[in-house]
């Protein structure tokens, strides 16, 4: 079977005029070129999902357009290159690694450190920075004070990538709690620190807030749900703190005794 006949047959309804092997052959030799990643013939579909946003927002008709585009301009390569990369990983992925690491590794680095020396690290191809944490939070290991010491020493942890997208995210180290399900308690208990991302489970800030805006959130719960929550905001208030809440919102139930209404969908805390 010939590359066409594989692209025809791997993409039923993507128009030879639009994507043909001459493009899929074009945009493979300039991403090897790049940045060395290899697209076989069965990543068609993939290149042609991946980019057809990309060759969309460009303006161009067709793939060959946006070929001649990215020839030419060196920030749209980027973006096609950044959009055909594989970003998959993982907390703790390839455990025996990190245990590895942690049994044979860090404890000589540990003593280089103490003693005043530096350890430098690097998560090559670190997409979204679930390996790097993981690093990072098995060198601090499982006891928490030590670690602590051990972040002010001369220890350097560099995370790259060529995917933009997935840097940004790793800078931002911030993840959904079963992403980090992975990793062992001890390190995430130390390590990381929830958000409380769903507003229906714990909630671990331990302060009150002065002003909550909760809007067009509650629309999707069913009464008791949406009663008990508000009463919940209204308890974390502080006193003469602020509630909004969406236009088609309303406060009902217990929370009404802690609340006075101050405007549409405007709640205040009323004063201990
Ligand atoms: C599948 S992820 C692996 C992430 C992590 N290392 C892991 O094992 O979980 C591969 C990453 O390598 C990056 N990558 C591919 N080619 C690269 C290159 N030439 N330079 C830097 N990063 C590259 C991709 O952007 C992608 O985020």
């Amino acid at each position: 079977m010939s590359l066409m006949d594989a692209l025809d047959a791997s993409m039923p309804g993507v128009s030879p005029g639009v994507f043909d092997e001459a493009d899929f052959r074009a945009i493979s030799e300039i991403t090897h070129k790049e940045v060395g990643i290899v697209l076989s013939a069965g990543k068609a579909m993939l290149v042609y999902s991946r980019l057809a946003p990309l060759v969309r927002n460009a303006n161009c008709a067709t793939f060959g357009a946006y070929v001649i585009r990215i020839r030419e301009d060196a920030t749209e390569r980027t973006k096609a290159i950044c959009a055909l990369t594989t970003n998959h990983t993982f907390f703790y992925r390839e455990s025996h690694h990190f245990e590895h690491f942690a049994r044979e590794v860090r404890p000589g680095y540990v003593q280089r450190l103490q003693s005043g020396g530096k350890v430098r690290l690097w998560s090559a191809g670190c997409s979204s920075g679930e390996e790097t944490w993981s690093l990072l939070m098995t060198f601090l290991g499982e006891d928490s004070s030590a670690g602590a010491r051990i972040a002010k020493t001369d220890l350097r942890l560099l995370a790259s990538d060529i995917a933009t997208h997935a840097i940004a995210k790793a800078r931002a180290g911030t993840y959904r709690t079963e992403d980090l399900k992975p990793m062992p308690e001890p390190l995430r208990r130390n390590w990381t620190r929830s958000t409380g991302e769903d507003l229906l489970g714990d909630w671990p800030m331990q302060g009150q807030f002065d002003t909550i805006f909760c809007r067009n959130v509650m629309i999707y719960f069913d009464n008791p749900t949406k009663e008990r929550l508000v009463h919940r905001f209204a308890e974390k208030l502080a006193p003469g703190g602020w509630l909004y809440i969406g236009h088609s919102e309303r406060v009902t139930g217990p929370a009404l005794d802690l609340l006075s209404t101050q405007g549409p969908t405007i709640y205040r805390k009323r004063a201990a």
